[in-house]
This record gives structure tokens, sequence and C-alpha cells, in this order.
């Protein structure tokens, strides 16, 4: 491969389902299609910063594919350009960008590929015009990632969010109670939206449609009135009445990305019970929607899209994205996704398709 000799390869923010297919596929396409070297960078961009770095081999990637997490470690705390070195934020955040380019010369690194979000393809654009070459893959159950139809991870997080509605819609029946979940997602709805439905959840609320407490309960009264004495809700963590905001969790301060939702499914079960009198409980999914092994489709898109990074380097690529355009593998500019969201757009098909089985929204 041309003036490629050696890769770094690195997994960076938060984890989802199908990492490690990507690095197996990384380091599989590279070391036996094109004999290069490559190096598993620890802890994404923090093993840059402290220069841990490990060589991966057929041996070390083996048996990884349906293999959760990421054999690599990652964090989702670490921006070079703003690294702070203690633990409880106090500390004062350094540009340690050259540090970062220093031990990418040292390890004799031609090239990284990031597995990453939004954030990381932030990073990796910044190295990007100081001369490194980068490949982005794009990561997160959040399924947010611009310039790309879906992301792996997504699958896997949809598929245990529904198992979730699906579990509690027999006891919600029983008890002839409001059951909500909460599901994660930040500011985008696509896993409440494509959980939702799946699981014929009766209302869906999203980041992306502020919601009327008022129109909820109206439509769970109707429902009992109709003789069905339950209903359930599937509710986005971004998600936020009219005219409300959003209920933050927890502020990390060591992070790049402070803020973290969480909370709202509860705010509104007490809304729903004190208004209608239906005893109204929450279950926040949190991070099992992250874990465990990934479903079969998210395993085929993350071996795509491992192979096609190394493909694109192969073909002289020095700063693309790989992403999946109408149900193929390609790619775009790096730069195109930086501090970019992808949101449910309010005429998404599948959106049209909820409102007309009848599912409520909130609006
Ligand atoms: O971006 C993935 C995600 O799981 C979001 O859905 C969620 O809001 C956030 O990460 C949680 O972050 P942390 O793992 O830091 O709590």
């Amino acid at each position: 491969m041309k003036g490629i000799h050696r890769i770094g390869v690195m997994t960076a923010g938060g984890d989802c389902p199908g990492l490690n297919a990507v690095i197996r596929a990384v380091a599989k396409t590279a070391l036996g299609r094109h004999n290069l070297e490559v190096m598993g960078i620890e802890d994404g961009f923090l093993g840059l910063v402290q220069n841990r770095m490990r060589p991966l081999t057929n041996e070390s990637v083996s048996n990884i594919l349906t293999l959760g997490g990421t054999i690599l470690g990652t964090n989702n705390k670490v921006s070079p350009r703003k690294y702070m070195s203690g633990t409880n934020g106090s500390a004062e955040p350094r540009d340690v960008t050259d540090r970062c380019l220093e031990h990418i010369a040292h390890n004799h690194l031609d090239a990284l590929v990031v597995i990453g979000g939004d954030g990381s393809m932030s990073v990796a654009s910044d190295f990007v015009r100081l001369g490194i070459n980068c490949i982005g893959v794009p990561k997160t159950i959040d399924n947010d990632l611009w310039g790309t139809d879906v992301t792996f991870g997504f699958a896997t997080a949809v598929s245990i969010a529904t198992e979730a509605l699906d579990r509690v819609h027999t006891t919600a029946a029983s008890h002839h109670r409001v059951m909500i979940v909460e599901v994660m997602g930040r500011n985008a709805g696509w896993i409440a939206l494509h959980s939702g439905i799946a699981s014929g959840s009766d209302v869906i609320l999203i980041p992306e449609i502020p919601f009327d407490t008022n129109i909820i309960c109206e439509y769970v009264v109707n429902r009992s009135k109709r003789g069905k004495r339950f209903s359930i809700i599937c509710i986005s963590e971004g998600a936020c009445p009219k005219g409300g905001q959003q209920v933050v969790s927890r502020i990390d301060p060591t992070s790049t990305d402070p803020t973290r939702l969480g909370g709202i499914g509860q705010k509104v079960a007490d809304d729903i019970e004190a208004a209608t009198g239906i005893e109204t409980r929450t279950v926040k999914l949190g991070h099992v929607q992250r874990g465990g092994c990934p479903v079969a489709a998210d395993r085929v898109l993350a071996t795509e899209f491992g192979d096609k990074a190394v493909d694109l380097l192969d073909a002289g690529e020095r700063s693309r994205l790989v992403v999946m355009k109408d149900g193929v593998v390609t790619h775009i500019p790096l730069e195109d996704a930086e501090g970019k969201q992808r949101l449910i757009p309010l005429d998404d098909p599948v959106l049209r398709a909820a409102r007309n089985v009848g599912t409520c929204f909130g609006d």
C-alpha cells in the first residue's frame, strides 16, 4: 500500500456493540490482504496522549467478532485540545495535541483508523489538518452521526430496548398499569422510535417532538375507557415537554461533553399518575443498551465498515469517513460530520408509519 506500512486503530467515545467486529475487520484486512502492521491504541485518544498501544495480530483479534465492548478499551472524556489529567476536573485543561503527534511519529504510524462518534471525528479532523492520515468509522448506539444512514450498535440497542418493552408489556397488562421505559439516544430519538414501533408501544416520546402531558393523559384514559387498561410508553432520555427542558441526570466536569441526560421517564410517570390516578411505573434502561454481544446486522455492518476503512487507505484516501448511504457502504470527507448531529426529520417514513398506526407522540 503506497506510503502506508503501519496503521493505528482506536475505539473512542462511549462503547457500543460491534466495536470488536470493526477492530477485527480492520486488523484482518490490513494484516492478511495488505501486509500492514497494526497497532491497537488503548482507551481511545487517552492512549495516544499517554503513548499506550500494542501490536495487533491475527491471534489477538481472533474470536472477538461476537464480543461486546472493546478489547482496546475506550474513553469518552479525552480531547487532546482540552486534556484534563486530574480525575475530578479541577485541573486546567491543556492542549496536548503535540504530544499525540510525537507518539504517532515515534510509533511510525502512517495512518489512524478512528472508530468513534461525532466528538471523535472532530478530533480526527483536527489531526488531518495537522498532516495525519485518518479514516473515521462511525459508531454509536444513538444512530445520530451525520452523513451515514446508520451506525453499528444501533440495531443491537434497538433489539435490547424492544425486548425490555415486550417484557414490561405483559406485567403492565396484568397490573393495569402505565409502564414507561426510558431509553438512551442523547438529543436523537432513533432508539425510542424504532424500539417503540417494534414493541407496539402506545406512546413514543422523542426529543424531536416536544410533548404535551395532557395529550398523553387523555390518550391513556381513552384506552382505559375502551377496555385497554394498560399503556406502554417508550420515552427517549432527551425528550422534553413543550416549552420545558430536558432532564439532566449528571454533569461530568471531566468530560468534553459534560451533560448526561436521564430522568424524564420518572417525571412523566409522576405527572400521569397525578393527573389520571392510573398507577404508573418507570424503567430506566441505561447502559444495558450498550452492553453484550452485537446482533447479526451490527456484526455485518461493523465488518463492512472495518474492511472499507482499510480499502480507502489502499485507494490513496487520507481523510474520509466510512458511511452507509442508500444501502451502500461508501465514504464522505471526514470534516463533513464534524459538530453535526443527525436527528429524526419530521417527515421520516418510520415516524409517519407509526403515526398512521395510531401511535401517540404527545403532540
Ligand atoms: O452516546 C451514547 C450514550 O449511551 C448516550 O445514549 C447516552 O446519553 C450517553 O452515551 C451516556 O454516557 P455515559 O456512558 O458517559 O454515561
